[in-house]
Parts: structure tokens; sequence; C-alpha cells
């Protein structure tokens, strides 16, 4: 093993999950990342875990992600190494990665709209190499990366990366839930959880809750659901329009991404009401105008931008969310495989997200 300047044994070699291809991946050895640009810096991640989208991505639906792609876009971290531009971070830094990289310059990243950075965005896992390794090449560390405060369970804080602020930006800031607010969520996966989590930031008076998993509607209602519905009988619109005196939900929030649940949004809002769409779609949803043209709703839609990741961080700090109860199974990142099948299989293993050590 060869030792740096400053006596650490030098890692060149690292373990990481490859994409290899629609249906294949595997554990490779590769070659540590290096800086490439003055803007980069190299974190040591801690702790990653595994989004739907990775799923999304081995089934072959995320053209823009080629074979041979280290996969992951969710982290926390120590910053190994900074280029020479970096100047809001220092090696020993501990982090959270975002899942979008943003370079703050550009017409979106000065509109907040990091997601659409034309240098950056959803790239992380996706266009280049990704946080399933051992190290993480981030490129504009200053604006991508956010400081942990010490002292803080690092764990939770994997969270912030992408689920809970794309259900906070995505469903209930763009469905501009409100105090006495009546709220579906359509979809009570991880993503559908984080926006019941933060929707209640601002008070309504009810969330609805609507899955076809019952273990993941009971989780709902400990977290703070008012309402859960099953839907595999295909009757959660009548029921909802029955617990709304025909009237609908002032916020429904599709957080699925298929076209029934994106009509079963259309079905439940109410005169004035919005549909926050989160959800990523791979076909087309019918869209019922002859139903909806006179009913003064809005239709929103949002790639996660990350720009509350800072106020989400206080709000998990201070213990106003606890994102922790989100994770269900903790893995070895040799062991990357199996959280995979774990996570992959969640209707049996009832995974929300898996936790993986580096
Ligand atoms: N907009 C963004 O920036 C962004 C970011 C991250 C993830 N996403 C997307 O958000 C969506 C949700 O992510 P997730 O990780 O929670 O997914 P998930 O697959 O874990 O959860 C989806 C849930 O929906 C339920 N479901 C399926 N069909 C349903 C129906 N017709 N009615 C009600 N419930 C139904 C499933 O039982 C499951 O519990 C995905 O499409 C994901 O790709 C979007
Ligand atoms: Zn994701
Ligand atoms: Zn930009």
């Amino acid at each position: 093993m060869k030792h740096d300047a400053g006596g650490r044994e030098e890692v060149r070699i690292m373990k990481a999950l490859v994409y290899k291809g629609p249906g294949k991946k595997a554990v490779e050895d590769r070659p540590k990342p290096e800086i490439s640009a003055p803007t980069d810096a190299i974190v040591k991640i801690i702790k990653t875990t595994i989004c739907g989208t990775d799923l999304h991505i081995l089934k072959g639906d995320v053209p823009t992600c080629a074979p041979g792609r280290i996969l992951g876009h969710e982290g926390v971290g120590v910053v190994d190494q900074v280029g020479a531009a970096v100047t809001a971070f220092n090696p020993g830094d501990h982090v959270i990665i975002s899942c979008i990289s943003s370079c703050g310059k550009c017409d979106y990243c000065r509109r907040g709209m990091y997601s659409h950075c034309v240098n950056g965005g959803w790239i992380l896992g996706n266009k280049i190499d990704g946080t399933q390794a051992e190290y993480v090449r981030i490129p504009f560390a200053d604006t991508s990366l956010y400081r942990i405060p010490t002292g803080s369970e690092e764990d939770a804080l994997v969270m912030l990366s992408d689920i809970l602020p794309t259900g906070f930006e995505c469903g209930v800031l763009n469905g501009k839930v409100e105090p006495g607010s009546t709220v579906a969520i359509v979809g009570a996966g991880p993503i559908g959880l984080a926006a019941l989590l933060t929707a209640q930031f601002y008070s309504p008076a009810r969330v609805i809750m609507v899955d076809m998993d019952d273990n993941r509607l009971q989780i709902s209602a400990r977290f703070g659901a008012t309402d859960i519905i099953n839907n595999k009988d295909g009757k959660a619109v009548e029921k909802i329009m029955k617990m709304t005196n025909g009237r609908g939900v002032d916020t429904a929030i599709e957080a699925v991404g298929v076209p029934a649940s994106f009509i079963t949004c259309e079905d439940i809002v109410a005169p004035g009401g919005i549909i926050a769409n989160i959800g990523v779609h791979g076909v087309k949803a019918d869209l019922h105008l002859e139903r909806l043209w006179d009913r003064n709703i809005a239709i929103t839609t949002r790639l996660v931008d990350t720009v509350t990741t800072p106020m989400l961080l206080k709000t998990v700090q201070s213990h106003r969310i606890d994102p922790k109860q989100l994770i269900t199974h903790h893995f070895k990142l040799d062991n990357i495989l199996d959280a995979y099948e774990t996570f992959g299989a969640a209707a049996k293993t009832n995974a929300l997200k898996v936790l993986i050590e580096a």
C-alpha cells in the first residue's frame, strides 16, 4: 500500500455498484475518482441508499444513463479532497450530497431552479458516476454539497439528498398545502411518506393516504395521516368524495408515476384545488379537460431542485421531523446486491429506504 505525503494510506481502487445495461448490475473494483475541474470535490462516502429511480435505470427506462455508470445520487460523506476553486469546504468536512448538481451561476440556478442547471442538474449516478461507491467526485462542490453540523445523526441526513426535498418541493410546496386544507397523497412509498411528513409543517386539517400496500398505509397512520385508504378495490375516489361531502381535496399529490394514480388525482381535486405531480411517468396519462375545464384547478410538475435542503436540515436538527423513521434496513457496501434485492421486493420485505454503509 502506497502512502501520500501526509502518511495516509493512498487508496487507488474502490468498490462500486455498476450499471451493466438493462437488467444487469455488478459490484466492481474501480479507480478512485480524481479532481477533474477546480470546482470539484472528492467525497468519501459514509452512507448511501437506493432510490426507486435506480430501479428505473436498471429496467432500461433512463437512456441518459449508459452501461458502465456507477449508480446512486444520495449520500452523506466526508470531504477527501477539494479542487483549487472550492472555497466553502475543506477536507474533513462532513457533508450531505445533493442529488442535483448546480453550478450556481447559470440562468436556471440564479432562479433557484437547480434541477435545470445547464451545467449540472440530475447528473449524479446518471450522466456521471454516482454515490454507490467508496468515493464520488462531486462537481460544483460549493453549491452541490451541504455541511452537516457537528453532532448530527448522519444516518437520517441521507434522506435529505433526494426524498425529503422531493416530497416537500414537488408535493407540498407546489401543492400549496395550507392550514386547515384537505390533502390526499396517492402513493405511500418513500416519496409519498416524505410528502406526508413535510405537509404537516403547514397543519392541514386532513391528510388522506392512498396505496395498495397495507404495511405502507399502517406506517402512514403512524406518520400522521388522518385517513388511510387501500385502493385494491379501486374505490379510493368514491371513498374520498364521500369523506369530503362530494367536494374533493384542495391538494392532490401524485407520488406513484403511473396513469391510474394521476387520474385518481384528477377525480378527487376540489374546485380551486391543485394536482401536484411528483411521479416520474414513462407513458402518457389522460387529462380529462372535459371534466376539469371549469373547476379552477392547477396542475404542477417538478423535478426536485433541492433548494429547500438547508431549511429541511434545520427541521431535522430541531426534531420537527425524524426522517430516520424511513430507514428499514441496513447493509454494508460489500452486500449492496442484497440491498437491491431487499429494496426491489418492497412488497415482501416491507422495505422503505435501505441504508448502505461504505
Ligand atoms: N419529481 C422528482 O423529482 C422525483 C424525484 C424522486 C422520485 N420521483 C418519483 O416519485 C415516485 C414515487 O417514488 P417512491 O420511491 O416513493 O416509489 P415507490 O414505488 O416505492 O412507491 C409508490 C407507491 O405507490 C403505490 N401505488 C402503485 N399504484 C398505485 C395506485 N394506482 N394508487 C395508489 N397507490 C399506488 C405502490 O404500492 C407504492 O407503495 C416515483 O415515480 C419516483 O420515480 C420523482
Ligand atoms: Zn432519487
Ligand atoms: Zn447552473
